[in-house]
């Protein structure tokens, strides 16, 4: 039986503390659901309301690529600099310890390799999603692909109501195909299509007149890295980005397949969160790398 004789009346309302209606801290998600917010707020930095993620989901397309023949000693050792590890579920299950208490955004959709043609993709379970305790679930739109443009926007959509449904945040990844132009126009269109479509967070490339993509696209959007490139210019890609109003990186080559991967994922995160100048992010990467 309850105690009913020993109730202690709540003299503690703070009564003259009006209840908090403040906006959340992130572009576009103040109608999203209490599992969504949460779920971002694990990926994205509350103080400087971006994140560095760290992708490493090219192996489903490219094999063993290189600074990815072994997850477990080229990523895992990288985890703990991370904001979110993007990867696939095989990957992450065998290489990336349980352990691990950084968030999860799952690659969520697969198709075809770099053999063939542009990715006839079809979406993995959402309740191994589900069980992979992923915080968000990321799937590819060919926007612009004659044979797949219908089939992976489909493939976005569906996989928004399934976050929807669980509260957790879907990234469109735009895709670059081979005949498509790389441009403002393009990644604005495709980026665009992906928030349209209910994804939470975009991710695209850089490309010159990026303030119109970010401006024109009204969740956190993210860039990929693209091919290596040298340390100082794959920091300017990201000061560039950030300065345009990105909310961070998925990067992936020109962390992993840097000279030092911890040095340069340490860099990177100096000029997403820090404010750091591409110099400057240079020069923090010369000292971890001499640290190291
Ligand atoms: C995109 O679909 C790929 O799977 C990668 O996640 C993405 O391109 C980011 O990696 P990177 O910085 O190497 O381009």
């Amino acid at each position: 039986m309850a105690d009913l004789d020993d109730i202690r009346d709540g003299d503690n309302f703070g009564l003259n503390t009006p209840a908090d209606t403040s906006n959340f801290y992130l572009k576009g998600m103040n109608s999203m659901s209490w599992g969504i917010k949460n779920r971002m707020s694990r990926i994205f930095n509350r103080k400087s309301g971006r994140t560095v993620m760290l992708a490493f989901d090219h192996g489903f397309l490219m094999g063993p690529t290189s600074g990815l023949e072994r997850i477990d000693l080229n990523i895992a050792p990288l985890a703990e600099e991370a904001d979110c590890l993007m990867g696939c579920r095989g990957m992450i299950r065998t290489s990336i310890p349980a352990d691990n208490t950084k968030p999860i955004c799952l690659r969520t959709d697969t198709g075809t390799t770099i053999l063939t043609e542009m990715n006839h993709n079809t979406l993995i379970s959402e309740e191994d999603a589900i069980s992979m305790n992923a915080s968000a679930m990321a799937a590819m739109v060919a926007v612009g692909d004659a044979a797949t443009e219908a089939s992976t926007i489909a493939n976005l959509s569906n996989l928004v109501d399934i976050g929807n449904t669980y509260g957790i945040p879907v990234m469109g990844v735009t895709a670059v195909g081979k005949d498509m132009a790389r441009d403002a126009r393009y990644f604005g269109l495709a980026s665009r299509v992906c928030a349209e479509n209910g994804a939470s967070i975009v991710k695209t490339y850089y490309t010159e007149g990026f303030e119109k993509v970010v401006a024109g696209t009204p969740v956190p959007v993210v860039i990929a890295g693209g091919k290596k490139l040298p340390e100082l210019e794959a920091l300017e890609l990201c000061y560039n980005a950030i300065q345009c109003g990105a909310s961070g990186v998925d990067m992936g080559r020109n962390v992993f397949q840097s000279e030092a991967p911890l040095a340069m994922i340490k860099a990177v995160k100096e000029v997403v969160h820090n404010g750091a100048t591409p110099q400057e992010g240079f020069d923090a990467f010369n000292t971890f790398k001499a640290e190291a």
